[in-house]
């Protein structure tokens, strides 16, 4: 696998195609924790403006910590899944008193926080503070999985592309890679028409070379 060539096709394809997101204007890892919790289940489009808000109505983790539950669940109204809001306004609780209020940079800590799981708990540290952890949502998932013309549904080869993940993030640039890979699913290697004569990708992707990648990932169902 050439993952050189991968990593600084990624990235340079990011420098100039990237989106401009409010959460990357930041290294804040609060708010890039509200971010991605936001975009667990919600459409990019759609957080944005709660983004914003959210940051002003609660700027810092003690803010949130030391807000009613009933204002957290009114500033998340219409985002829906609201154990997501529950679950960030517990996590920050369990931040003041665990952490000293500061958000954690240990993998182990960051996961042990209700309503982070791996693919978060690596967004936000890749984001944040630059690690080379892996990501894998549902975007990322389709974007490997056709990187390797993968011939089985993705729930059966979950622990080979996590694994593909850690092994093309760039150990320099964890965080302009992650987003890169996501920004990648979200406007080019898109589940229906997907753009391939713009992938920064397209010699490398076995999917592409093969003519399969409107058949990747393959259908859940048996
Ligand atoms: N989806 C999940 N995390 C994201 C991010 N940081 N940027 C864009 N889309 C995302």
């Amino acid at each position: 696998f050439a993952v050189l060539e991968l990593r600084a096709a990624l990235l340079t394809w990011y420098s100039q195609s990237g989106r401009n997101l409010p959460w990357r204007q930041t290294c804040d890892p609060y708010a890039i924790w509200v971010s991605e919790i936001m975009l667990q289940q919600t459409q990019v489009k759609t957080v944005i403006p709660y983004f914003d808000r959210w940051m002003l109505q609660f700027p810092t983790i003690e803010a949130i910590a030391a807000a009613d539950l009933q204002s957290v669940l009114k500033a998340w109204e219409g985002l829906g899944y609201y154990a997501r809001a529950r679950n960030l306004h517990r996590a920050a609780q369990d931040i003041v008193q665990q952490h000293d209020g500061i958000f954690p940079t240990e993998l182990d800590a960051v996961l042990a926080l209700p309503g982070i799981g791996r693919t978060t708990a690596g967004g936000i540290l890749s984001a944040a503070f630059n690690q080379p952890l892996a990501i894998l949502d549902g975007n990322v998932k389709r974007v490997l999985a056709r990187l390797i013309a993968l011939d089985v549904p993705i729930a059966k080869a979950l622990p080979r592309l996590w694994k593909l993940s850690q092994d093309l993030v760039d150990p320099k640039h964890g965080r302009d890679f992650n987003q890169a890979l996501m920004d990648l699913g979200a406007t080019v290697c898109t589940p229906h028409n997907p753009a391939c004569l713009v992938c920064p990708w397209q010699s490398h992707c076995q999917a592409y070379n093969l003519g399969t990648q409107s058949q990747i990932p393959m259908s859940e169902t048996r």
